[in-house]
């Protein structure tokens, strides 16, 4: 598997993954009916990083790196994936994961912080938490999940200088 920047060529990919992503609304605050347009720019906004991983020649995930704050916050990086469904329980994630921590290095940030992973995530928190992330606070039903109701969402957090 290869993981690189993206680029316009990996649009539709990208569309396709991110729209199943959201309409099961179980992971991610992004309105379920968000258009292609709204999420690309979203995904491909200025100033932040866009990656693909690639297996066969096909586009299986997609994570980016931005910073968490501006100013004084920055130094703190945030980042935020998906993984094709048909791709899933492979070894995508956890590959973008090491990925994501060695590029938010490089980069220089100090810090990664995951700002919303949903309670019922258990696949995101175990592997986050085996990717040396701690859950540093819950925010009591953040999150209107789409069968189970208002739910916690933990803020989970990483020190990079180690
Ligand atoms: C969360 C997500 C990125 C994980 O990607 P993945 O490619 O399926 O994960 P991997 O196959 O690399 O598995 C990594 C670890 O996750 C955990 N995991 C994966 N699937 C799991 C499942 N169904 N149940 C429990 N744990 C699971 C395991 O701890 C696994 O560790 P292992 O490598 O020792 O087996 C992917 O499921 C996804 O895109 N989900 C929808 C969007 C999302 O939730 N993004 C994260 C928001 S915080």
């Amino acid at each position: 598997m290869r993981i690189r920047p993206a680029t316009e060529t990996d649009k539709d990919a990208i569309w396709s993954i991110f729209k199943a992503v959201i309409a099961s609304g179980d992971t991610y605050a992004f309105d379920p009916g968000m258009s292609r347009q709204d999420a690309l720019a979203y995904w491909f906004q200025p100033g932040i990083w866009t990656y693909v991983a690639e297996r066969n020649g096909g586009v299986v995930g997609t994570y980016i790196i931005r910073t968490n704050q501006p100013g004084l916050g920055s130094h703190v990086a945030n980042a935020a994936f998906m993984v094709s469904s048909q791709a899933r329980g492979m070894g995508v994630g956890r590959q973008m994961g090491e990925h994501c921590l060695e590029e938010a290095r490089r980069l220089g940030f100090r810090a990664m912080q995951f700002n919303f992973v949903v309670s019922t995530n258990q696949a995101a928190i175990r592997l986050w938490e085996s990717l040396g992330f701690k859950i540093v606070a819950t925010l009591p039903g953040a999150f209107r999940h789409s069968s189970k109701g208002f739910i916690d969402v933990y803020i989970m957090f990483r020190n990079l200088t180690d």
